[in-house]
């Protein structure tokens, strides 16, 4: 068998022509335009390209995008009066705060004052704990972004075994949770986890997100199931000559595909949606400031 390529980047440029759309349609309704606000802070350059490709993509969709780049030893105090500056001014209705931070930084206090209401990367703890009570939230953008590509390419998952490997607050636990108020059953496997191949081989439904370039090898795949790789992660290539890098999955993809029923590609998966998720939560949060 030979799996269905999931094609994120055709399927993300999609969402993105629909938010424009609903872009177009508040400006002429309502006089709005959308406002994404990112902090960056540092120069961290894998920070740096995703803040650049999300700032580009903003204005693309005909969002306006403010972006806040501050020296890597501000101070917690400076940063989080950026963010009330930002929580406070009716024309940002999202606000991401670039992960990882500096280490002097605390990531929890700071996430946790921006307002729930413009956090479109669904981290506050109030939207993670609506989310875990299935109520209304703000959805973190890479678990939305595979959720999205899984619900096209079944229908409805109720009933299914699905596996998540990796347990982050970013993608781990919200893709769980997300399953699960799909109906999944859900496992969430992680580096303790015993006997992880037989666990994985259980699967209708596996997402990778742990970070480990190609660690899950084809004869973890149950024949037919669906993967959706969330790694990315960058290894040598010397077969494209001296010094030379490529992008690679979680999962060891050329075997894998040999046996899932579908499969998501890296690049080209999951990447392009978590960008054109983050844009159309920033809708959703004008939309909701806005009745
Ligand atoms: N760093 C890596 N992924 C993300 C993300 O989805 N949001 C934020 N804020 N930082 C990140």
């Amino acid at each position: 068998m030979t799996a269905t390529v999931i094609d994120g980047k055709a399927f993300a440029a999609k969402v993105r022509a629909q938010v424009a759309e609903h872009v177009t349609k508040l400006k002429e309704t309502h006089g709005i335009t959308p406002g994404l606000a990112v902090v960056l802070v540092g120069e961290d350059p894998a920070s740096q390209v995703y803040v650049r490709s999300k700032g580009k993509m903003t204005v693309e969709v005909g969002m306006n995008s403010y972006e806040h780049k501050l020296d890597a030893d501000t101070s917690e105090a400076d940063l989080l009066a950026v963010v009330d500056k930002l929580n406070n001014d009716p024309a940002v209705h999202g606000i991401l705060v670039q992960l990882p931070l500096p280490k002097h930084l605390d990531s929890d206090l700071v996430i946790n004052s921006i307002d729930p209401a413009k956090d479109v990367d669904g981290f506050h703890i109030s939207n993670v704990g609506l989310l875990g009570t299935g109520q209304k939230s703000m959805v973190p953008c890479t678990p939305l972004g595979s959720l999205m590509m899984l619900r096209d390419h079944h229908g409805s998952l109720s009933g299914m075994d699905a596996v998540v490997l990796g347990r982050s607050n970013i993608v781990g636990k919200p893709m769980a949770q997300l399953l699960l108020n799909d109906s999944c059953t859900v496992t969430i496997a992680h580096s303790r986890t015993k006997n992880l191949a037989d666990v994985v081989r259980r699967a209708d439904i596996v997402v990778a997100a742990v970070g480990r370039p190609q660690m899950v090898p084809g004869d973890w795949i149950k024949p037919g199931a669906t993967v959706i790789d969330v790694g990315i992660n960058r290894i040598d290539a010397p077969e494209k000559g001296e010094g030379k890098t490529r992008l690679v999955g979680d999962v060891d993809y050329d075997p894998c595909s040999k046996v899932a029923g579908a499969i998501t590609p890296v690049p080209g998966g999951v990447g392009p949606m978590t960008i054109a998720c983050l844009l159309a939560n920033t809708v959703t949060a004008c939309c909701r400031a806005n009745g």
